[in-house]
């Protein structure tokens, strides 16, 4: 079958078309057919050879963890799919991604996919759904008539953290740039923060939850905001817990988990158009158009997902 893998690490010249041996699956896994699969920024981490220690992969590595398609093989203990079956998953993480025709997934992190969204579609939404329906729903505990602040909602997860957070019953403040002030409007966004010309602090005030997807300075900012009692996430750091403890308030660093289950929830809210994909990029399947969607996500202004269609 045909991969785009990489031999090393390092910049997006290192993505490579190559053919490889299509997998069988364990007793609990699908072969998926993939027909489109996203991009996500830990893509490009783990090309660059920033997640080796954490993620300690064995060349070739096929990246991608976002995966649409159909069933074309099961093993022998799956019971809920089969073959025919469209799905849509955030696999497991291993050196077998989705820049791949085929790809296998552990039955317990499939969803059927959605019927009303195309695949493309149903693929921008796993791994950044996930993320931010779990930091949002499982790690804050947001509740109706809450206050969060989404630090950068008009990228992939910050898109649909919107979204989730307005289907919640939340009041929902949204730090991007003014290019997308009515992009993140349009997503249910109550209140729009200019980042580039204004400081967050100063406009919100005595929030119930932060998430955060920025880090550093931004994170320790984020944690100013809350009242006493409040929580902040963030999936893009840790959190400084000093200055959480001075301002009395719950502070957690988190990374997503692949759950089929909360996956075909989500499903059901994108069947019921409560929750829409954002796909604004799309590249075509090969080393050159994966390189091209890696250059675009590493400028950190993507605008909602990047999408790579294989049919
Ligand atoms: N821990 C986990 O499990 C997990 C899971 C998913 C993602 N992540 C991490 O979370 C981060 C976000 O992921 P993503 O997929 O949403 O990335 P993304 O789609 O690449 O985010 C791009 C967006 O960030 C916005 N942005 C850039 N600088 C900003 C700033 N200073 N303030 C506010 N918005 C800003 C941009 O808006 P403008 O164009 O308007 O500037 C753009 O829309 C990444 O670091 C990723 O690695 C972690």
């Amino acid at each position: 079958m045909k991969a785009v893998v990489i031999n090393h690490y390092g910049n997006s010249d290192v993505l490579e078309d190559t053919e490889i041996t299509k997998p069988t699956p364990e007793p609990n896994q699908v072969l998926v057919e993939v027909f489109a699969t996203s991009i996500n920024p830990i893509d490009w981490k783990v090309r660059e050879g920033y997640m080796k220690e954490v993620i300690p992969f064995e060349f070739p590595i096929i990246l991608g963890w976002d995966v649409a398609g159909k069933i074309v093989a099961v093993g022998d203990k799956v019971k809920n799919y089969q073959v025919g079956d469209e799905v849509f998953a955030r696999p497991a993480n291993t050196n077998k991604g989705t820049y791949a025709e085929y790809t296998l997934v552990d039955e317990d992190l499939l969803a059927k996919k959605p019927t009303t969204i195309t695949f493309e579609e149903a693929a921008s939404i796993p791994l950044a759904g996930l993320t931010a329906w779990q930091s949002l729903l499982d790690v804050a505990k947001l509740q109706e008539g809450e206050k969060v602040l989404i630090q950068a909602g008009a990228g992939g997860v910050g898109s649909l953290a919107i979204q989730i957070a307005k289907h919640v019953g939340a009041y929902v403040a949204t730090t991007a740039s003014k290019e997308n002030e009515d992009y993140v409007k349009a997503l249910g966004a109550d209140l729009f923060i200019n980042y580039k010309t204004e400081d967050f602090e100063n406009i919100v005030k005595d929030f119930d939850v932060v998430f955060d997807m920025m880090g550093g300075e931004i994170l320790d900012r984020g944690i100013t905001v809350l009242k006493p009692g409040g929580r902040i996430v963030t999936i893009a750091g840790q959190p400084n817990q000093a200055l959480a403890d001075q301002y009395q308030v719950k502070a957690y660093s988190y990374w997503l988990e692949p759950n089929g289950k909360q996956l075909q929830e989500m499903a059901d809210l994108l069947d019921k158009e409560i929750i829409k994909p954002q796909v604004n990029h799309t590249f075509s399947f090969s080393a050159s158009g994966i390189k091209e969607a890696h250059d675009l996500s590493a400028t950190h202004h993507a605008k909602g997902k990047i999408v790579i269609k294989m049919k």
